[in-house]
């Protein structure tokens, strides 16, 4: 005779019963991870200075007013971009954003640096946070401007 409603063997049970745990524990596991590596890079991206590098730029090399550049600062590999701002001139700023680290793009349109991560944008002429979700501001890189015109862009104060 079949049981009215509905059973199962045991072991059916014990395995059904058993399968929100396991998902549970792969959760817990899944964000255990993700808090640790963004832990990782929130220590990774917080303010601290930079290893050496700089790049030499020609007169004839710079962006014209209102445009960027990308450039990259050896021997370190900083990636940066170095702004010919209307309002202050040539400011450099290291391209990773405060928040997670993507890149930051120059909109000539609206004319600030914008993250495409997570839609943050930063003042052109300082970098300071505009809107989104970075704690800080970008970090600016020092420009010095030789007899000829051209720059050093660098992670330190060329003369000391
Ligand atoms: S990484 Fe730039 S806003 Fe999140």
């Amino acid at each position: 005779m079949k049981p009215l409603g509905s059973a199962a063997p045991a072991e059916a049970l014990d395995a059904r019963a058993r399968m929100p745990r396991r998902r549970f524990l792969v959760g817990a596991g899944c964000t255990a991870v993700a808090a640790l590596v963004g832990e990782g890079l929130r220590a990774a991206l917080e303010e601290r200075p930079l290893p050496a590098g700089s790049i030499d730029l020609a007169r004839s090399a710079l962006p014209a007013p209102g445009d960027a550049l990308a450039v990259t600062l050896e021997p370190a590999g900083i990636e940066a971009l170095v702004l010919n701002t209307t309002a202050v001139g040539l400011v450099a700023f290291d391209r990773r954003c405060p928040h997670l680290g993507c890149p930051v793009l120059w909109s000539r349109d609206h004319a600030r640096l914008e993250c495409p991560c997570h839609a943050a944008w930063f003042e052109a002429a300082t970098g300071e946070v505009g809107g989104g979700p970075p704690p800080r501001g970008l970090t600016k890189l020092n420009i010095e401007v030789g007899s000829d015109g051209g720059i050093r862009v660098a992670t330190r104060p060329v003369r000391a």
